[in-house]
């Protein structure tokens, strides 16, 4: 199948070949070409330039074409951090937290990630995969064309294995990218209850070469926070991450800043998520590294806690990808679009950094900036077709309408 897209009021996005992720003040600039075509050919796009410089259209062979006059077609977003595969909600904790307990004291009384963890292992696998499918598919509309899932509601070896089986049953139903990231270590269960280094040996030595064997995870995730897991916790999971070539994507920084970032750079993660607590040493271990820095909005809003520091991180020359974090407890919310705009809103981000940070750079936090995350011949055709809007800056100035008209997976329209 081949689409010729015609009349794009503005390509966003276009990138040379080799692009792979983009820091500092080039993020504030954001390549595209107005008055646009761009030609699918199967999943790819073959080709693409100004209206001007067009082919002549009986020269193009195409099977469908589609008018985008007035529209704006940008590479989809990705997705980079979610734990999208959940069993059951937390609309209880929620009300607990407006009538003033916060999110630390919830865990304390066992709820938080502890709750989420019973109703999923009581859950059957066929019921969770079709709890996440809706949630894939809503995601899906929302514009999102590549997603990182991660396990770490399971925390018992059957409950983990469920989690990666169920992602990678939604892998092979939709043509969306999907990485998956085995997080044993997102809190200690009530049988380790006073042994948490047991746990992680159990980790290590249980639950890890099962899912390696079953090749179920493309990472390791920990999550490095006082009253969850260590500095040395966490060096332990990377360090037997890395045996089964799984490199890390951490949760750090989260509420303390306990030195995770250096330990994370140190093991070359590919990317440390959160940061709402950000301090100088952070951003000096982030410097010459090749580690991502990821910030989830949707979170801070979710839970009312600080921001990712964004401007010190990008005036800082480095990079910054943004994600959803999508989960029952801190982010109830897969929006990638409402993500863009609490970055310009709430974190000072520009609409051009914004959009770098949900494109490029968060393909390049799941090692796709070679075939996703811009507009560039030969990589994969995922499109979002906005509506009629004005110009790109709409996207998150509008931050509560739905902006997109159409998406494009892999060449095909899909909803
Ligand atoms: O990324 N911080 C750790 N994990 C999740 C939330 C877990 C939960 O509350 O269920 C997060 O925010
Ligand atoms: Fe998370």
């Amino acid at each position: 199948m081949r689409i010729l897209i015609t009349h794009i009021q503005e390509l966003l996005q276009v990138r040379p070949k080799g692009t792979l992720k983009i820091a500092g003040s080039a993020m504030k600039k954001l390549p595209s070409i107005k008055n646009a075509w761009l030609l699918i050919n199967q999943d790819k796009i073959e080709d693409f330039g100004s209206m001007e410089t067009m082919p002549e259209i009986d020269e193009i062979e195409y099977d469908k074409e589609i008018d985008a006059t007035g529209q704006i077609v940008l590479p989809s977003w990705v997705d980079s951090h979610t734990h999208l595969i959940y069993a059951g909600n937390r609309e209880q904790e929620f009300v607990d937290r407006i009538n003033g307990l916060t999110y630390e004291e919830i865990a304390e009384k066992g709820g938080g990630i502890l709750n989420s963890a019973k109703k999923l292992q009581e859950t059957s696998e066929e019921t969770l995969y079709n709890e996440s499918l809706k949630r894939l598919e809503e995601v899906i509309k929302l514009g999102t064309g590549a997603i990182e899932i991660k396990s770490g509601y399971g925390l018992t070896t059957e409950a983990e294995l469920k989690m990666l089986r169920v992602a990678k049953r939604l892998k092979e139903k939709h043509p969306i990218e999907i990485k998956t990231t085995f997080l044993g270590a997102h809190a200690v269960p009530p049988k380790f209850k006073n042994d948490r280094t047991g746990y992680i040996s159990h980790i290590i030595e249980e639950m890890l070469p099962k899912i390696a064997e079953e090749n179920l995870a493309d990472y390791i995730d920990i999550f490095c926070e006082k009253g969850y897991f260590s500095l040395e916790d966490t060096e332990r999971i990377l360090e037997a991450g890395k045996k089964y070539g799984l490199k890390g994507k951490i949760h750090v920084n989260q509420f303390n800043a306990i030195g995770g970032i250096k330990t994370a750079v140190e093991h070359q993660s590919l990317s440390v998520d959160h940061l709402e607590v950000l301090e100088k040493e952070d951003i000096e271990a982030l410097k010459n590294s090749d580690t991502m820095p990821v910030a989830l909005p949707s979170c801070s809003l979710f839970l009312g806690i600080p921001y990712t520091p964004a401007r010190e991180i990008i005036d800082n020359n480095l990079p910054l990808a943004l994600a959803t974090d999508y989960n029952p407890g801190s982010t109830p919310s897969g929006n990638m679009n409402l993500v863009v705009s609490l970055a310009c809103i709430k974190m000072n981000m520009t609409p051009e950094e914004a959009i770098n940070a949900a494109t490029i750079n968060a393909a390049y936090a799941l090692e796709l900036s070679e075939t996703h995350g811009s507009i560039t011949k030969g990589k994969i055709a995922n499109l979002i077709i906005t509506k009629q809007i004005p110009s790109y800056g709409f996207l998150p100035y509008a931050f509560g309408s739905n902006n997109i008209d159409q998406v494009i997976l892999g060449g095909k329209t899909i909803f």
